[in-house]
């Protein structure tokens, strides 16, 4: 495998004009830590959406890279992000991935914190130090940023940089609030359950690839099509239509712009009624209608989450071939609880344990690990679609999910890949 040494090296690993990507990329772990280095500990990565932590004293216990942190929300409701270091001799301060708690309190030597940070416990300090220990100074440390959009939290390590609102761009802001405003108060709930595995592969390999249903979902397809007694599963012809579109949402984000492939009518029940009704009175009939026909966002946004309604989804890269995902299913605040019953049971029939979907893709994804490493021709080809790319305005659109000047191709193009790998190239070379 290539050693990289210098910034300058990473273009050798890409020929994208041709199509072709070096398998390094994937599969180097030189390559691996200076992806820690240059996009994980120095830009922002998502943490968690504010409504895990409703209460004073909530806390979850996330990653930015390998740094652990502890997202909170102390006892006058402001939200923290807080590295999980103890300011005495550096253990770990909370270990439990969700709680609540009015103090953090190092199982060391007894340290103890307040969920806004302050130092208020120093056992056994009288004449232990001389002056008197500065309490104040001592204090847990923040992260260097933080910020959020409409609840999703991010965070960074560099005090520098790029703003959240930059790193996001328009279009992928436009991507979450399609998402939130499924909801008619445009609010999601993600406290319910979480489904964590792990993945031999690496965390490039995120999906939003058109091309793989018809085959790696084959088994799917065939279970969907037998559910509507004998109907074709819509997914199977869409490889052929062109109104389905992978888009570049700038910034390394992209997504499979399902929007135009319509969802249907919501089911005749009283809760679906209610359900329009309250999104038609949120939103006017028109905006309503194409908010439940879009589907909803499929995007990825870099580098570690992913918006497919109803899923929220998390990815904490662990090496070159590893890497941690989780999946949280959004529920929707102000809508009939049938909504959101019928989102989860969506996420755990997809993407949970014995789910049909997320089981194929990880299989494809560790073969495809396996050939990242053979070294007789390492270039991968992802040239599909490149005479066919354009720049689309998406006039079609209502203006507040419009995506404008973004380039796009076929569904089925590798068009997704190549955006993110320009974007990954540029952070690899920041100087
Ligand atoms: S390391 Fe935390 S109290 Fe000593
Ligand atoms: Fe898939």
């Amino acid at each position: 495998m290539t050693t990289i040494a210098q910034p300058s090296d990473v273009s050798s690993l890409l020929r994208l004009d041709e199509g072709f990507v070096h398998s390094d990329v994937y599969a180097s772990p030189a390559i691996f830590e200076r992806e820690m280095e240059q996009i994980f500990h120095r830009g922002w990565v998502f943490v968690g959406h504010d409504s895990e932590i409703p209460e004073p004293g909530d806390y979850v216990l996330r990653w930015i890279g390998r740094q652990s942190v502890i997202m909170n929300r102390d006892s006058h409701g402001a939200v923290h992000l807080f590295m999980n270091r103890c300011r005495h001799r550096a253990n770990s301060v909370c270990q439990f991935e969700q709680g609540n708690s009015a103090f953090f309190r190092c199982a060391y030597h007894g340290w103890t914190y307040k969920s806004d940070g302050e130092l208020v416990g120093v056992p056994y300090a009288d004449g232990a130090y001389e002056p008197q220990l500065d309490k104040a100074g001592f204090s847990l440390v923040p992260a260097p940023r933080m910020a959020a959009y409409r609840g999703f939290v991010w965070g960074s390590l560099s005090a520098e940089g790029p703003s959240l609102d930059e790193h996001l761009g328009v279009a992928a802001k436009r991507a979450i609030d399609l998402f939130c405003d499924h909801s008619p108060v445009g609010e999601i709930d993600v406290r319910h359950g979480a489904n964590k595995s792990v993945i031999y592969a690496n965390w490039k390999f995120q999906g939003g690839d058109g091309y793989h249903p018809p085959f790696t979902h084959q088994a799917d397809f065939g279970t969907m099509r037998n559910q509507r007694a004998g109907r074709t599963s819509p997914l199977l012809g869409m490889i052929k239509k062109d109104t389905t579109l992978s888009r570049d949402l700038g910034n390394g984000h992209f997504c499979l712009d399902l929007r135009t492939m319509g969802r249907g009518p919501l089911p005749d029940a009283p809760w679906a009624k209610e359900y329009l009704a309250s999104m038609i009175g949120s939103y006017g009939a028109e905006r309503a209608a194409y908010i439940l026909n879009s589907g909803g966002p499929h995007s990825i946004l870099m580098p570690n989450i992913q918006l497919l309604n109803p899923d929220l989804r998390v990815l904490r890269p662990i090496a070159a071939d590893q890497f941690e995902i989780t999946f949280y299913c959004a529920f929707l605040k102000g809508v009939p609880k049938e909504v959101n019953t019928a989102r989860l049971r969506l996420t755990e029939s997809r993407m949970g344990p014995a789910g049909s979907v997320n089981v194929d893709d990880v299989e494809m994804f560790e073969r495809n690990q396996l050939g990242m490493q053979q070294m007789v021709e390492p270039w991968k080809y992802i040239g599909r679609g490149m005479a066919r790319e354009r720049v689309d305005n998406d006039d079609a659109a209502p203006p507040e999910y419009r995506y404008e000047n973004c380039r796009v191709a076929h569904y089925s193009d590798e068009l997704t890949q190549r955006a993110q790998l320009r974007w990954w190239a540029a952070q690899m070379e920041r100087p």
